[in-house]
C-alpha cells in the first residue's frame, strides 16, 4: 500500500502554523507527520514530553512539543499562546486528544468516571476550540476535531464516549456557523475502528482480527488514513468546505 506521507499534498499548506492536540500517539501522531511533510509548522500538544522525545519527528526543526492537558482552560490557553509565541501565528488547528469508551454499562458507570471521560472528549474540545477561534478572529484559520463513527452508531459499554462524541459533532457545528463570517472554518472527522494504541488498549493485541470482520472493507483503518482527510480539511484544497462531518470508516457507518 502507498506510503500516504509521500502522496502530492493537498494545496496552501506549506508554512502554515498547526497546532495537534494528543500528537504524540495514533491519529495525531500521523497528523503531525503529514504537515511535516507537507510543509507546516507544527506545534505537537501532548502531556508527555518525554515519550514525544522518542520520536524521530521530535528533532523536526519545524515541529515543536507543548505541554498541555486539554481537560485544563488555563493550560489550553497557554497552549495556543504558546504556540504563537514560538510561530508567529496560529492558522490551523488538527484535535486529537481524546480517550475511548470507559467499558461499562450504563447502570454500572460511576458519575466520577462520566466526568473524567467527558472532561476530555467533550469538555476539552470546547476549551481547543475557543481558544483557537479567539486566536484566529482576526485572519482566519480552519480547525479539526476528530469525533468517532460512536457518534451516529449506539456502543454498548460506551454510552458516554457515544454521548461525547455526538456532542463534538454538533459543537463542531455550531461553531462553524458563528464563525463562518470570520473565514474560520470548523469541521469533524469521524473515524471508524483505527489501529492505534487506544484500539489495542480497547480490545487487545489481536484487535484488527476481532474487529475488521464487522467492518465492509474487511479490515481496520490505519491512522495516516485518518490523517488524510484531516489534513485535506485544513488545507485550501476544502477552501469551502465548512460544519461538516467527514467519515473515515471503511464503511461501518453503512452497516
Ligand atoms: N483508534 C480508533 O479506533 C478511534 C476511532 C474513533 C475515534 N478515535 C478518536 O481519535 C482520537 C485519537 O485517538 P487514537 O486512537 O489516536 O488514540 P491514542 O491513545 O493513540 O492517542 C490519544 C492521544 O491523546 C492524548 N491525550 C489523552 N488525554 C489527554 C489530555 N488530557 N490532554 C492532552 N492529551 C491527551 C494521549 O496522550 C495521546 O497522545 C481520540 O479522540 C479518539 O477518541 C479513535
Amino acid at each position: 500500500m502507498t506510503d500516504l506521507a509521500d502522496v502530492t499534498t493537498p494545496v496552501g499548506l506549506s508554512g502554515k502554523v498547526v497546532i495537534v492536540t494528543g500528537g504524540t500517539s495514533g491519529i495525531g501522531l500521523a497528523c503531525v507527520e503529514r504537515l511535516l511533510a507537507a510543509g507546516c509548522k507544527v506545534s505537537v500538544a501532548g502531556r508527555d514530553e518525554v515519550k514525544w522525545t522518542e520520536h524521530t519527528l521530535a528533532r523536526h526543526e519545524r515541529a515543536r512539543f507543548i505541554s498541555a492537558d486539554i481537560t485544563e482552560e488555563a493550560a489550553v490557553e497557554r497552549l495556543v499562546d504558546k504556540s504563537i509565541e514560538v510561530f508567529g501565528r496560529l492558522d490551523a488547528a488538527i484535535n486529537c486528544a481524546g480517550t475511548m469508551p470507559a467499558g461499562s454499562p450504563i447502570h454500572e458507570l460511576s458519575a466520577e468516571e462520566w466526568d473524567k471521560r467527558c472532561a476530555l472528549n467533550l469538555r476539552g474540545m470546547f476549551f481547543c476550540l475557543k481558544y483557537q477561534i479567539k486566536a484566529m478572529r482576526e485572519q482566519g484559520g480552519s480547525i479539526v476535531l476528530i469525533s468517532s463513527t460512536g457518534a451516529d452508531r449506539a456502543i454498548a459499554q460506551g454510552a458516554e464516549y457515544s454521548a461525547a462524541k455526538a456532542g463534538v459533532v454538533r459543537l463542531a457545528r455550531s461553531a462553524a456557523l458563528e464563525n463562518a463570517a470570520n473565514n474560520i472554518r470548523i469541521n469533524t472527522v469521524m473515524p471508524g475502528a483505527v489501529m492505534t494504541p487506544m484500539l489495542r488498549r480497547a480490545w487487545g493485541e489481536n484487535s484488527a482480527q476481532r474487529v475488521s470482520g464487522a467492518i465492509p472493507m474487511r479490515r481496520v483503518g490505519r491512522p495516516a488514513e485518518i490523517a488524510g482527510a484531516a489534513v485535506w480539511l485544513v488545507s485550501d484544497d476544502a477552501s469551502y468546505v465548512t460544519g461538516t462531518e467527514m467519515v473515515v470508516d471503511g464503511g461501518l457507518l453503512l452497516t
